[in-house]
């Protein structure tokens, strides 16, 4: 940073005023990546990821070029909403008191905006698994009527004539030819990057720190009746289930059958990952409940009886009150404080 500063004073004298008379300008300056910050790694403990970056080697520019999309209103179709609408840092990348999605012209949609991390260790995406490529997933929100609504060869055109995208795409893939396989790889470098392995949970798990008791209890509660679906260490099986919910009467969501017309799949959705669950309110694929402890009730309570209720849930999930509340503790562990911060994922 200090470097960039020297530099603006240098081809800028004029501004040296400017630097002098505050730290706004400072803190305006990006702080500069290093190799070190774009390097994708497998966290300890961790299964090998779905993704394979080797076919889309992760660079500075990519990251920043996917980092500039990803924060960029132009890929709605009238330059309002970014991925960061919806997908906000300081929740784990969901979409903080929002429901449901809240998109263009202030529409919303009909499921909960879940948060971002470990994505290169999904096989599927969204509630219903109806995206299967970390890759093409952008292209979904963009076209939704509902979230962005553009055209992807509008957003193409809107980026050939801006100023900066041809050489920041030029600095990434070495020709300023701006194309939607180029764009996926660039958003996939900075989403596929978002790994969330350094909460209490983690650093437990390293020998860094210790759980209370509480936290103790509700970990051999959360292995004994939780982690059947919700599998450590990414807290997600990625697979599907009918977790017991009724549905909501005006939506019908049928979840994973949409995607597969299996009537078997009538009421499945995905498994969402519990990491950061204590920052990633409101609950479940509609947003239904605003808390945890609403969570737990919804387990530990009467199940929809349908046919394909999971077979595990069909007398619910018995939990004392002490049982609730050391699960409570044990999943704000789970909260990965270093992702929330870490600079290099801000919009610049
Ligand atoms: C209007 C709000 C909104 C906007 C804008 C938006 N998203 Fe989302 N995002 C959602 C919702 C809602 C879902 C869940 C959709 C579903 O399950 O049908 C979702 C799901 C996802 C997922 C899947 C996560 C998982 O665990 O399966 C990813 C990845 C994602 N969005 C990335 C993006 C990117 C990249 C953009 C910009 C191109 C974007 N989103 C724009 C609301 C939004
Ligand atoms: C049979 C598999 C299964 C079991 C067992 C299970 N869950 Fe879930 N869980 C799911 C599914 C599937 C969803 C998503 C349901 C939906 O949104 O329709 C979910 C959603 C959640 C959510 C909301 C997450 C979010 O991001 O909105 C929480 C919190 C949760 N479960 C906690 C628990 C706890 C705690 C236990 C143990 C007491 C548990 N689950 C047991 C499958 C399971």
């Amino acid at each position: 940073m200090k470097k960039l500063l020297v530099y603006g004073v240098i081809a800028l004298p004029l501004s040296i005023a400017a630097v002098f008379t505050g730290c706004s300008v400072d803190a305006e300056i990006p702080e500069e990546l290093t190799k070190e910050d774009v390097k994708f790694y497998v966290p300890q403990g961790f299964p090998q990821p779905v993704y394979n970056f080797a076919a889309n080697p992760v660079s500075i520019e990519g990251f920043e070029l996917g980092r500039k999309l990803f924060y960029d209103p132009r890929l709605s179709r009238d330059n309002t909403i970014s991925c960061g609408s919806c997908h906000m840092q300081s929740g784990a990348f969901s979409h903080i008191e929002h429901r449901v999605s809240h998109g263009i012209d202030g529409l919303t949609g009909t499921r909960n905006a879940p948060g971002l991390w470990n994505l290169a260790w999904h096989q599927t995406f969204m509630w219903d698994g109806g995206i299967n490529h970390i890759e093409s997933q952008p292209l979904g929100p963009i076209a939704n009527p509902v979230e962005m609504d553009e055209n992807i060869a509008n957003v193409l055109v809107k980026l050939r004539n801006d100023a900066n995208y041809p050489r920041m795409f030029e600095a990434a893939f070495g020709s300023d030819t701006i194309t939607t396989q180029r764009m996926m790889w660039a958003m996939t470098q900075f989403q596929g990057l978002m790994i969330s392995a350094n909460s209490k949970y983690d650093q437990v798990q390293r020998g860094e720190a210790q759980f209370t008791q509480a936290e103790q209890s509700g970990l051999a509660t959360f292995r004994s009746k939780c982690s059947s679906c919700h599998t450590e260490p990414l807290f997600t099986d990625d697979s599907f289930h009918n977790n017991g919910l009724p549905p909501e009467p005006t939506v019908m969501d049928a979840g994973r059958m949409r995607i597969t017309n299996d009537p078997a799949d009538s009421l499945k959705f995905k498994t969402p990952s519990l990491r950061n669950i204590a920052i990633t309110g409101p609950y479940m694929h509609d947003g239904r409940f605003v808390t945890l402890a609403q969570c737990l009730n919804h387990y530990s309570g009467t199940m929809y009886p349908s046919s394909t209720l999971d077979p595990q849930l069909t007398s619910g999930i018995p939990l004392t009150a002490q049982e609730k509340s050391d699960l409570l503790a044990f999943l704000a562990t789970l909260t990965d404080y270093t992702f929330i911060q870490d600079p290099k994922f801000k919009e610049q």
